[in-house]
């Protein structure tokens, strides 16, 4: 059989579904456990759903099954059949109860997915299909059961044993072992179960909710991360309060645990009352995180716990309804963040995100809907479509109909389907009701892949702007998008639009072509220049033909800072592109003058760091290597895009200089380390203008790093004068970075910045440098953090090696991807998506990269989930 075969003959498609034919109303679980033999108990009561004979079918995976009672009798082995992933039982009755026995190695574990160890203790992930590996169940998200749990294990080992729900006792069981029990009184699908059990300390708090219920809260972490949990549970407080006033959500439970643990493949789950974190999202103090680590605690934090009610109240009907729950839950984390936080910053870092990984997702061999329609691996598809796409177009929604209406939907929503699991439909049926809108338009953007585009051209009449917009899709059927727009002058005065004082109108794009017309009182001779798509209301793509000038205009006087910083980052591209294309067969000989527009806006820009530090840090970052590279379709030139950015950066830094080193001094933070807006944006701030100044061959400024470095009693400011002075070889980085290992050596979370630092250096020979970093103490191919911090970083950051000409950074990988495939099928997947590019490359590296991506399609051993991202890479 080829692997083409082998693996279409898994595919499920969303047009296939069938609503289950049996339904599991309760579930009672006993876990003995043991590292290398734990025994699972689970007694279900099991009834029909609908009139049919067909057989009772539940998953299982690596199980080894004891013994399966029917009704209290024992079944005979000629009454079932067993399969390495299915257990079925031909001839049941109309409902019955059913306990099987199942044997399971928790230790010999590595896929992270089911119940498996973590720095010796238990924990679990089911999502999505991780239940199946603890007990055989029928593992979709439809089946609602309620659970209980009983949880036996040694008492010295494991002290702390923790499942769902509330607790219910805690008990010695005999010969040192002790049993606790745990009910959740809410029906949940198996992909939210969770258990851990083990020597953990917390940190306790409580939370009063607005109905004035006392919650306990607990983080638990290992002893010797007890003192880094205090910004967790800040987050997690402002979290049920923001989803009391915002969304009226209140929590269901006695208690909310979250879990700390390291090996984890994907940021956190949310399991019902129990979320377990890659400790990365909780672990945080001022000496070893850095502000930009508190930001992702406390938007992980929130969206775990904001899944209580988009997610586990109500939930999804099947896999490809998960951006029901996870697009709902970014936007409302998002949401969380900007009112927490700068709300312009924000969105400019969540759109940045959009653009880089999204849109090139988007454009590639993995471009999936939203709703994808079919799959082979379901772990697949945690990916930034489904979330952050999914994200955008519910943000698309509450813009359309307002956040009150769509309040009044989310209600419905929430009112309607509680204790359900049901569809995107079931969404937009809510928000249609709420509204009266006929949303059955807006649907396309689940329904299809792509980046939409729109082509805008506009007409001067007198008295009259002409706004004209085409959609340019695949397919001839157009989408329906929120379009915010404003006009300006040359002068950048604000037009009021149609004789109103209204300056900003939302225009309802909604056909293939459109045009508007805007009554304005402008003289002929002054210029108009259009501000789209503020605030990223659509997330699209816009092509009109802005000019150095425009974009010099709109980068200072757009009233909206998400536009300000998008004119900036065109006036960038405008450059760097042109310089690209020119440079690409080699440097030229004479420097290229730096443009006059640019280099006065990024002045202009860098005057308002006293106002908005973090602001002026967004206006003032280029784009990355990796954005520049996207926007070549073939051939893409990676040691022009790398020459000319630093040059750039370069150029600006010489005209800047005096300008950087003020900007610089005067945002020094005050004395000791806050995570609050302003001081995150002088340190921001700071962080960018010392790596321009750092490029400068001036001994001053890279002391002004080692200063910075010597000084810091914080991680944010010692990292980032590591980061400037990343930027090229000298003898006082190597310096910095050995102090740096010799203090934090021990601590392998802190050290994923430093592998990350070295991974992404392209002097010397950066490939043999990330060589030996795998046989640092500190390493270990077993953990995702690592392997994402060192092999991650140098297969996305650092583009100059990993695309060497010669193809040893694709061969090294693969040999990499391989052998983790080996043990951890999902993270070798996603360090294959690194290969999606190969037809953008010139021909000489495509089919060097090609022999790699089909080197690991062909073996036999290969998962199912590395094959299919290598399998459709390759098409
Ligand atoms: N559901 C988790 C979240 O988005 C992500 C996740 C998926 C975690 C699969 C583990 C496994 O919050
Ligand atoms: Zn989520």
């Amino acid at each position: 059989m080829s692997t083409n075969e082998r693996t279409s003959a898994r595919e499920i498609r969303l047009a296939d579904y069938q609503a289950p034919d049996y339904l599991i109303d309760t579930i009672d679980l006993t876990f003995n456990l043991d590292p290398i033999a734990t025994r699972v108990s689970a007694t279900m009561h099991v009834r029909r759903n609908g009139s049919h004979s067909r057989p009772l079918i539940l998953n299982g995976e690596s199980l080894k099954l004891i013994s399966i009672d029917y009704d209290g009798e024992k079944l005979s082995e000629h009454k079932f059949a067993l399969t390495d992933r299915l257990l079925t039982l031909p001839d049941v009755r109309e409902d019955f109860v059913l306990t099987i026995v199942t044997e399971i190695n928790p230790a010999a574990n590595t896929a992270l997915e089911g119940l498996y160890q973590s720095a010796g203790n238990f924990c679990t992930q089911c999502e999505p299909e991780g239940f199946r590996r603890i007990t055989y169940f029928v593992d979709r998200p439809d089946i609602l059961a309620r659970y209980s749990v009983a949880i036996i294990a040694d008492e010295l080992d494991y002290p702390v044993l923790l499942a769902n729900g509330n607790p219910v006792s805690l008990e010695s069981a005999g010969e040192g072992r002790q049993i606790a029990r745990w009910v959740d009184p809410h029906p949940k699908p198996s992909y939210l179960f969770a258990l851990v059990a083990g020597k953990l300390t917390a940190l306790k708090d409580t939370f009063i909710t607005q109905s004035g219920r006392k919650i306990d809260l607990a983080i638990y972490v290992e002893p010797h991360n007890a003192d880094r949990c205090a910004h967790a549970m800040d987050s997690l407080k402002k979290s049920m309060r923001w989803d009391e006033e915002t969304y009226g959500r209140e929590y269901d439970l006695d208690v909310f645990n979250i879990v700390a643990v390291d090996d984890f493949n994907m940021g956190a789950m949310e399991n019902k009352g129990l979320n377990i974190f890659n400790s990365r999202y909780i672990l945080a103090k001022p000496d070893t995180a850095t502000d930009a680590d508190y930001a992702g605690i406390e938007s992980v934090v929130a969206h775990e716990y904001f899944h209580n009610w988009s997610g586990n109240r109500v939930t999804c009907r099947d896999w490809f309804q998960l951006s029901l729950k996870e697009g709902f839950t970014v936007f409302r984390d998002q949401e969380f963040s900007a009112d927490m936080g700068s709300r312009a910053v924000n969105r400019i870092q969540d759109v940045n995100m959009l653009r880089q990984i999204q849109f090139a997702e988007d454009a590639g061999p993995q471009a999936h809907p939203v709703q994808p329609k079919s799959y082979r691996e379901i772990n697949n598809f945690y990916t930034s479509t489904v979330y952050n796409k999914g994200a955008e177009v519910v943000r698309m929604q509450r813009n359309l109909l307002g956040w009150e209406t769509f309040r009044r939907g989310t209600d419905l929503y929430f009112d309607r389907f509680d204790g359900q699991a049901v569809t995107i439909e079931d969404f937009l049926q809510c928000m249609s009701e709420a509204s009266g809108k006929d949303l059955s338009q807006f649907r396309r953007w689940y329904d299809v892949a792509g980046t939409p585009k729109l082509r805008v051209s506009d007409a001067r009449l007198p008295g009259q702007y002409i706004l004209k917009i085409q959609q340019e899709i695949s397919g001839s059927e157009p989408y329906m998008m929120p379009l915010d727009v404003a006009l300006f002058t040359a002068e950048g005065d604000p037009i009021a639009l149609d004789g109103t004082g209204v300056l900003v109108q939302t225009l309802t794009v909604c056909e293939m072509h459109q045009s508007w017309s805007f009554s304005v009182d402008v003289p002929p001779n002054i210029r108009i220049i259009p501000s789209l798509n503020r605030g990223f209301t659509a997330p699209v793509e816009i092509h009109y033909p802005y000019d150095q000038e425009a974009l010099a205009i709109l980068s200072h006087a757009d009233s909206d800072p998400f536009n300000r910083w998008d004119a900036m980052q065109k006036l960038w591209l405008l450059t760097l592109l042109e310089r690209i294309k020119s440079g690409q067969n080699g440097p030229s000989e004479s420097e290229p003058p730096l443009p006059e527009g640019l280099s006065h806006a990024f002045g202009q820009i860098l005057l308002e760091s006293d106002q908005d530090p973090m602001f002026v840090a967004e206006c003032i970052s280029l784009p990355s290597e990796k954005y520049l590279a996207d926007q070549f379709d073939e051939n893409i030139p990676f040691e022009a895009i790398h020459r000319e950015r630093n040059l750039l950066r370069r150029q600006l830094a010489e005209v800047w200089e005096s300008t950087l080193l003020l900007v610089y001094e005067k945002n020094q933070p005050a004395d000791h380390y806050r995570y609050e807006p302003r001081a995150v944006g002088q340190r921001q701030v700071r962080r960018l203008v010392l790596s321009y100044l750092t490029t400068l061959d001036r001994p001053a400024w890279l002391q002004l790093a080692v200063t910075q470095f010597d000084r810091a009693d914080n991680m944010t400011e010692s990292f980032n004068a590591l980061f400037a002075l990343s930027v090229r070889p000298t003898d006082v980085f190597e310096r910095l970075m050995a102090r740096f290992e010799e203090r934090w050596r021990h601590d392998p979370l802190i050290m994923d910045k430093w592998f990350a630092l070295q991974a992404q250096r392209t002097d010397g020979d950066a490939l043999e440098r990330v060589r030996q970093l795998m046989g640092h103490p500190a390493f270990s191919l077993k953990n995702p953090n690592r392997v994402h911090a060192l092999i991650g970083s140098y297969a996305r950051g650092n583009l100059m090696d990993f695309h060497a000409p010669d193809g040893h950074g694709y061969q090294w990988l693969a040999d990499r991807i391989i052998e983790i495939d080996g043990f951890n099928p999902q993270l070798a997947a996603r360090l294959a998506t690194a290969f999606n590019i190969w037809k953008r490359l010139d021909p000489a590296r495509a089919i060097l990269m090609k022999e790699a991506l089909v080197r690991m399609n062909e073996r036999p051993a290969c998962s199912p989930d590395l094959s299919e991202i290598t399998g459709k890479s390759l098409g």
